[in-house]
Order: structure tokens, then C-alpha cells, then sequence
């Protein structure tokens, strides 16, 4: 990499360039713009080297997946610095940011289901319009990257969506905080989550409680007997989560085993520990419940919660009370749940504290076979694997034709869970299915079990929410142990029974990895990531720029971004190249990026540039914020509401 000044009218620019060999001919690329300056041009161009050395490490680090950071030669930083303790600073900078990594990096690639497609969908991304209606863009410079689990930390990390909580003391595993875009994009998936599932009945209704609960709750719940894990622990003391060491030899799942049955298995294939290889010695059974003692002195036991659906359980009277007494009564409830997990690994998939969103439909078990909005969905295909027929892969099943098996109450959510994934969140059809869980492996309070999962690059079929059956359960559990009264008497047909419940889960942090998963786009032509969000996913709308730092341009974009603010997430950027702010722009997902320039003065416009296509539109600046939220909206294409810029011309 080499610094070059180039003249334009008279003026001296500094450019870091690149070497890069294209078939026959050896080209110059700019990699960035380093002012006017000769001097500061210098330092700018050797902080860029410096950084971009040490992201290769850690890049070649994850690529490689080397077993241990301290591998890595201290000795090389010193000689590299100006002074040895900068040195050794930076190396333990770097060596702390590997460990961080590999505290995530345990993947679990060997859950691949063997005969499912895993081709990515390059090129694709589906585009909805609030009718429903898809749009499917064909974006030819722009691939489908395939992004593995310790990339995707990388990348969250540097953008600032999500990093490790306490990051400044080393972090804990399975503990992240959500950076300002990580809340924005979080915070929008909850949205559209919330338009529609409570889109769906007059009678569903949210409700936020508290995140710790008395211990009688899971008494009668039953997590404090059944919410289990099984450790194994070797001859060293390493312990393990014993159906994940299966699975990761084995290449299949193990759910619903006893910890004799995980044990003997273990046994019998001689499995050893994945940490030292030294012999398992037992299988135990942990509550993955996080204990806490009330006040001092006394003996209140509480429980963090393990689920969010306890909560709309023990509310279920109350809300019946103020609601209109009339069922089916969905209570749905975005908040935290904490698990013990003995292994959190995966970064966002597997941690200590998460985010669900869930939905409980209480309604009368005599009409499960009823819903009276099922001829909507009855022709419509649901992508599923049965539990007797795993052999024939993901099938494409009319819902009319699951009713041999299935529930039409249960039926009719599966199809609109399914809606949600495609229709509103724009997921690619071939990479989200339903996998039907079978007797063994259904959770311990479910009649009906069908995990939602998503085709994760690198790791394959993901579970990222379930549709359960509860039955019962719950609230009879509650009932015995509170000896409230939770029956329902239904006026019409004079009858009283316990609600049945079925429950429509979301862990939201495994939803935004996912999100995250399939907008990983990289453009070849423009060199730079582009996060190909759904436009209302988007944490920022638009970008205002002003084409260079001058006054009146200036001006005029700031009131731009003023008007805008109201209506929008919007940010205002002024620093680096346009190219740089484009790329900046693009690695966030901004879908506009909208700049002043000279001709905006004169003619009161500005250019407006899509984020997937790169393409540019003129547009007024008075039509400017309706146009946009139009576009978001999925009622306008941008090309059709001004001038398109023939960006070659230029
Ligand atoms: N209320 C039902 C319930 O909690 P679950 O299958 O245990 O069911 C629901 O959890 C969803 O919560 C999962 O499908 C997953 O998306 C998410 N989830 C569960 N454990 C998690 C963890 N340790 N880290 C992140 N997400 C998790």
C-alpha cells in the first residue's frame, strides 16, 4: 500500500492506494482518502496499515480457528512499536479480542440436517410491500456471503451492534449488550412482531412483568423439577453439556434422553472430553434455573425467570377480568429470560440471558379443532418436516392436508408464524422450515411441538422459536398450587374448564442473528459489505450528506436531516469521502444515502442512493420525507418518484 497525491484545479489530494491484480493487468485501487495535508496524509495512511494488519490476524485467527491466542508472538508486536510497553499493550489488545472470540467459537457445525439445500441464496432478497405482495430483486454485483458464527461476533462487534457485556473486564460468557443499532434493529423486529401477532385477534393484548418470580411459580409450572440439563464431567473436572458432546461426535440430535441413557451412550461410542480427551465419568442433572434470595433474613425464594411465559400464565385471570371475558384471550409478553446454561457458546444462540417474544392463545380445548379464520390459510404451503417422515426432508404441505394429524387451531398459527417469516420479514423461503418435534423430544409441556428454524450459514438448521401446545399444563398447575380459581365458564355453551393454551415463541436475539444471517450481502464492485435489511428492519433510514464541507451545503443539510429526524431515524454525516460514507452507510444497512450538491442549491433536489442497487434518483427536497416513508412503507419504488442519475455519465 503506497500514499498518492493527486492535483485536481490546482489542489494537492491524498489517496491510500492498493496494488490489485485483475487477470493479465496489475491495477490501482484507492482504499482511502487521507486529506489535503502531505504530514497528516502520513499519519493517517500508517494508522489504516496498522489496522488493517491487525484485523488480518485476527481475521487469519478465525479463519484458521487456531486452538490458542497465546500462540501468537508478543515479541512481534514490540519490535513492531515505537516502544516495547506500546507493544505489549497492543498484543494483549489483540490476544484479549481472540479470547473473547473463542469464547464464542465452539460451533456446533455438525447439526447439519444431511439432505437439506444449503446453497445460498445468492444475489436475492425479498422485498415486501405492506400488501403482501413480494418482490424479488435480482442484484447481480452483490453475493450472498457466507458469514460463520465468529465473523458474525467480529462484524457486530466492529459496527458496534453487539459485544460482550462488561467487555472492559473481559466479559462473561453468554452475556452481551446491544449497542445503539443493535436496540434500533432489535427493537424494530419487536415492533413488526407486535403489529402482527396482535394484528391477528381483537382480543390479544400485551403485558410486561417482572422478571423475577417466587419459587411456588415453578413449583407448579414444573421447571423446578423438569428444567434440567445434563452435565458430563470428565476425569479433569471439565463439564459439559452431555447431549451436545453427542451430538458434536455423533452428527445427530439427542433429545429427550435420560442422563443413565446419555451416559451409556457416551460410553458406548468411547466418547471423550472435548476439552483435555480424558475419560467421561458421569452424566448429572443441573436445574439451569438462576436461584435469588428476597430481602435478608428470611426465607424468600425467587427464581429469575426461565421463560417469559410464566408471566401471562399467573396474569391470566387478572387480564381475563379487565379484558372482555371472552376466549380465545392472547397475552403476549417481549421481555427476558435467563437460563443457567452449562455450555452458552454461539454467540447470540446460546446465552445466560436472552429476549423472547411470546404469545399465549388461551382458548376453549373443545374448539381445537375450529378456527374461524382457516379457510384464509387452508391452500397455503407450510414448509415442514414431520417427525415420522424426517427421511423425505423439508416438505412443502397445504395446510389442509396437515389436518389428519394436526389441530386446525394449531394449524391456522403455524401458517401465520410462517407468514410473519416471509410476508414481513422477508426470509428467504428455502431457509426457514418447521421441524416437528417427536415424543421424546418435545419439551416436558407439550402435546403438539414444531420448532420455527432458520438455515444459519455455517451452522446449518437453527431452532429460533417453537409453536407449542401447552394444553392445560400450566394453568391447572397454577390453580393447584395458588388454589385460585383459573376455570373459564362460557356463557354460551355453559361450560367450565381450564383454558387450554398454545403458545407462539420467538427467542428474538436467535430471530436477529438470523436477520442479520441472511442480509450478509458483500459487492464485489463497491468492496464492501452491504447489509441488505428489510426496509422497516433498517435501524437507520437514511444518510444526509452534504457532498463536501461547505457552508451552503452544509446548511441545506442540516435542515434537511432536521425535517427529516422527526419522522425517521436519520443520521447526518459529514466526515471522509463520499465513498467512504457510502460504505459506512451500506455495512449498517442505511437504506438512502442523500446528498447535497451543487446542482441542490439551484434546483432545490438532491440525490438520493439506494442502498442494493446503488442506483440514484433526483428527488425534491419538499417531496423528499413523503417519498421515503412511501419507499419504506413498500408502497413506492424510489425510481418512480424522480429522475434516475446515470451514475456512468458522471
Ligand atoms: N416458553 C417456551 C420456551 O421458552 P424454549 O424452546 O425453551 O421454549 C423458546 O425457548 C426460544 O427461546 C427458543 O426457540 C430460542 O429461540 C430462544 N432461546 C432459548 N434458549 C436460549 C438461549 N440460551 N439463548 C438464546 N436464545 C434462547
Amino acid at each position: 500500500m503506497y500514499v498518492a497525491k493527486q492535483k485536481v484545479k490546482g489542489k494537492d489530494y491524498y489517496y491510500l492506494r492498493k496494488s490489485v491484480r485483475e487477470g493479465e493487468k496489475v491495477r490501482s485501487k484507492n482504499v482511502a482518502y487521507l486529506g489535503k495535508d502531505k504530514k497528516d496524509a502520513q499519519i493517517k495512511a500508517k494508522k489504516i496499515i496498522n489496522q488493517i494488519k491487525d484485523e488480518q490476524k485476527i481475521g487469519n485467527f478465525l479463519t484458521n480457528s487456531a486452538p490458542d491466542p497465546a500462540r501468537i508472538n508478543k515479541n512481534e508486536f514490540v519490535s513492531q512499536s515505537r516502544s516495547p510497553r506500546r507493544g505489549r499493550v497492543k498484543a494483549k489488545k489483540i490476544i484479549n479480542q481472540m479470547n473473547r472470540i473463542k469464547q464464542t467459537s465452539d460451533l456446533e457445525r455438525s447439526l447439519k440436517v444431511s439432505n437439506e439445500e444449503i446453497k445460498a441464496n445468492s444475489g436475492r432478497i425479498c422485498i415486501n410491500s405492506s400488501s403482501g405482495k413480494s418482490q424479488i430483486k435480482e442484484i447481480n454485483s452483490l453475493e450472498k456471503k457466507e458469514i460463520s458464527i465468529d465473523e458474525m461476533a467480529v462484524f457486530c462487534k466492529r459496527k458496534g451492534f453487539v459485544y460482550a457485556s462488561g467487555e472492559i473486564y473481559g466479559g462473561l460468557a453468554g452475556l452481551f449488550d446491544y449497542g445503539h443499532l443493535g436496540v434500533l434493529l432489535k427493537r424494530n423486529f419487536e415492533t413488526l412482531w407486535r403489529d402482527f401477532f396482535l394484528g391477528l385477534d381483537e382480543n390479544f393484548a400485551e403485558i410486561e412483568s417482572s422478571e423475577i418470580m417466587p419459587e411456588k411459580v415453578f413449583v407448579a409450572s414444573g421447571h423446578l423439577k423438569n428444567f434440567n440439563d445434563f452435565a458430563s464431567k470428565c476425569k479433569k473436572g471439565h463439564i459439559e453439556r452431555a447431549d451436545h458432546l453427542l451430538e458434536k461426535n455423533l452428527k445427530q440430535r439427542f433429545e429427550g434422553l435420560t442422563s443413565e441413557q446419555l451416559f451409556e451412550k457416551i460410553k458406548e461410542n468411547k466418547i471423550l472430553c472435548s476439552v483435555c480427551g480424558s475419560q467421561i465419568e458421569s452424566v448429572e442433572i443441573t436445574n439451569m434455573m438462576f436461584p435469588l434470595q428476597l430481602g435478608f433474613g428470611n426465607n424468600i425464594k425467587a427464581f429469575l425467570r426461565p421463560e417469559t411465559a410464566q408471566s401471562p400464565y399467573v396474569n391470566f385471570k387478572a387480564q381475563l377480568e379487565v379484558m372482555r371475558k371472552k376466549l380465545p384471550l392472547g397475552l403476549a409478553l417481549i421481555g427476558r429470560a435467563y437460563r443457567n446454561e452449562l455450555s452458552p457458546r454461539n454467540f447470540l444462540l446460546r446465552q445466560r440471558a436472552f429476549t423472547q417474544a411470546e404469545l399465549q392463545i388461551f382458548f376453549n380445548p373443545s374448539k381445537i379443532n375450529e378456527h374461524e379464520k382457516f379457510e384464509d390459510v387452508k391452500d397455503y404451503f407450510l414448509n415442514v418436516v414431520l417427525s415420522d417422515e424426517r427421511s423425505k426432508g423439508v416438505q412443502k404441505i397445504k395446510c389442509q392436508n396437515l389436518l389428519e394429524r394436526i389441530p386446525k387451531f394449531y394449524i391456522y398459527y403455524l401458517a401465520k408464524v410462517q407468514q410473519f417469516y416471509f410476508n414481513v420479514l422477508g426470509f428467504p423461503k428455502d431457509k426457514f422450515r418447521f421441524y416437528q418435534l417427536n415424543e421424546h423430544e418435545k419439551a416436558f409441556y407439550n402435546k403438539y411441538h414444531f420448532d420455527m428454524e432458520a438455515d444459519l450459514d455455517t451452522v446449518g438448521w437453527t431452532e429460533i422459536g417453537g409453536v407449542h401446545y401447552r394444553t392445560d399444563h400450566d394453568l391447572k398447575g397454577h390453580q393447584e398450587i395458588s388454589s385460585e380459581n383459573l376455570s373459564f365458564f362460557d356463557e354460551e355453551s355453559k361450560e367450565k374448564f381450564i383454558p387450554h393454551v398454545l403458545e407462539l415463541s420467538f427467542g428474538v436475539d436467535r430471530n436477529f442473528y438470523s436477520i442479520l444471517n441472511f442480509a450478509y450481502f458483500y459487492d464485489d464492485k463497491r468492496q464492501n459489505v452491504v447489509l441488505r435489511l428489510h426496509p422497516k428492519l433498517a435501524p437507520v433510514k437514511a444518510a444526509v450528506f452534504p457532498i463536501v464541507k461547505r457552508e451552503n451545503f452544509e446548511k441545506i443539510s442540516e435542515e434537511i436531516f432536521n425535517d427529516l429526524k422527526k419522522d425517521l431515524k436519520i443520521v447526518y454525516d459529514k466526515s471522509g469521502s463520499i465513498g467512504r460514507r457510502y460504505a459506512r452507510n451500506d455495512e449498517i444497512g442505511t437504506l438512502f444515502c442523500i446528498t447535497v450538491d451543487e446542482d441542490s442549491l439551484k434546483k432545490k433536489d438532491v440525490t438520493v442512493r439506494i442502498r442494493d442497487s446503488s442506483e440514484q434518483v433526483r428527488i425534491k427536497i419538499k417531496d423528499l420525507k413523503e417519498s421515503l416513508k412511501k419507499v419504506i412503507n413498500g408502497e413506492e419504488n424510489l425510481l418512480k418518484l424522480g429522475k434516475i442519475v446515470n451514475t456512468r455519465k458522471k
